[in-house]
């Protein structure tokens, strides 16, 4: 059954976020001084279960979701997610499974994931400058454990692999093209990513956005591109290929180019809470109907009556420059996984 929002938008993709917690404290998403050691993350009896995901998700596909993103926070960081990999890869009707992580765990299960059944890993990789890397990761990220992660997944055939760039101007759009360098001919797809205002804490402000354009432009300077066809309906990024072969890149301009007109993902948090966008301000508790006994047929219902009234469109009616914009009392990021 496939059910269509109040803008006439399937539901496609549930992107999944295993728990809030996580190794980095990106300035991005989980500044340091928010996040420091007394910060109350969700317990373990807030969060979903293995059982209660994959119920979520059952119900999911039974409504025409085909596609599944695992995401955190840092999903690695759950131990047994092999396990909960296993049992979402044998759901019916999953034809995508896929990881997004920032890979300082990733070598040593690449290949357990890759055996329970995952497709393919999005690796989050800010820049491939020591100092700038540490300094986006927080602190606490290894250049060189998240580049054994990268070797791990290619090994492992995680592929296609993809590499997810937060540029930030004057942070690291200065190192963009030694990262893109690297990349080209490795088969894996770099992708660009305009600093979004995502959450509250973050202290977002558009001039430290780098427009798309803008990037493009930089790009084609130094190595011709050739624009490609989506290769999916809803995709966020915008495709091209280096004209010389040497693979692909992608661009996602959420701020500058927003694309709430194909958007089909809903999005679990951690304590089983469904959001219908990236920048709500409210979700809908699918926790206690669970806890409290909801069957799959009573679950669908209460997914379908979400999906059917959902008219969200944020970054279309983002107002960068309007003050109350910035106060809505947005999800934060961590808590949904981008
Ligand atoms: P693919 O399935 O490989 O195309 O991945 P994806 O681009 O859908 O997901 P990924 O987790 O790699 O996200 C890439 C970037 O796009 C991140 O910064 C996300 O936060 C952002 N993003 C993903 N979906 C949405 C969305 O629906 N709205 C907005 N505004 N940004 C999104
Ligand atoms: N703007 C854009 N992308 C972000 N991500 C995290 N925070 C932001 C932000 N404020 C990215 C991560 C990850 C993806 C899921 O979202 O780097 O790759
Ligand atoms: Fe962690 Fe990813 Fe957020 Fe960085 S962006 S703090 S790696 S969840
Ligand atoms: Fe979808 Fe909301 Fe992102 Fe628009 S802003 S693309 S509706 S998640």
């Amino acid at each position: 059954m496939q059910v269509l929002d109040a803008l006439d938008r399937p539901l496609h993709d549930l992107r999944i976020s295993l728990l809030d917690r996580c190794n980095f404290r990106c300035p991005y998403c989980m500044p340091e001084t928010e996040f420091h050691e007394d910060y109350k993350f969700l317990s373990r009896s807030q969060r979903l279960t293995h059982e209660e995901i994959l119920k979520v998700a059952g119900v999911a596909t039974r409504l025409g979701v085909s596609k599944l993103r695992l995401t955190g926070g840092e999903p690695l960081l759950d131990k047994k997610l092999p396990e909960l990999v296993a049992g979402l890869a044998a759901l019916p009707g999953v034809d995508d499974l896929a990881l997004t992580t920032n890979a300082m765990l990733l070598a040593p299960v690449a290949q357990k994931l890759a055996d329970a059944g995952l497709h393919r890993v999005t690796i989050s990789l800010d820049s491939l400058d020591e100092e700038v890397f540490r300094a986006m990761s927080g602190g606490r990220g290894d250049l060189g454990q998240v580049m054994q992660g990268v070797a791990a997944a290619e090994q492992a055939g995680l592929a296609p692999i993809k590499i997810n760039v937060v540029v930030e101007r004057g942070v690291n759009d200065h190192t963009l093209l030694d990262l893109l360098d690297h990349f080209r001919g490795s088969g894996h797809i770099v992708r660009l990513i305009e600093y979004m205002d995502v959450g509250n804490r973050n202290g977002w402000r558009m001039n430290q956005v780098v427009p798309s354009r803008e990037l493009v432009s930089a790009v084609q300077a130094r190595w011709p591109l050739r624009p490609m066809d989506r290769s999916y309906p809803g995709e966020v990024a915008r495709r091209y290929v280096y004209e010389d072969g040497e693979g692909e890149i992608g661009f996602i301009s959420s701020v500058t180019e927003p694309f709430c007109g194909s958007c089909s993902r809903a999005r679990l948090s951690s304590d089983g809470m469904l959001y219908t966008c990236l920048f709500a301000t409210q979700g809908t508790d699918l926790r206690e109907p669970i806890r409290n006994g909801a069957g799959d047929d009573e679950l669908a219902d209460i997914l379908s009556r979400i999906w059917l009234q959902r008219a969200d469109r944020y970054s279309e009616l983002r107002r960068p420059d309007v003050a109350e914009h910035h106060a809505l009392s947005k999800v934060e990021m961590y808590r949904i996984g981008g």
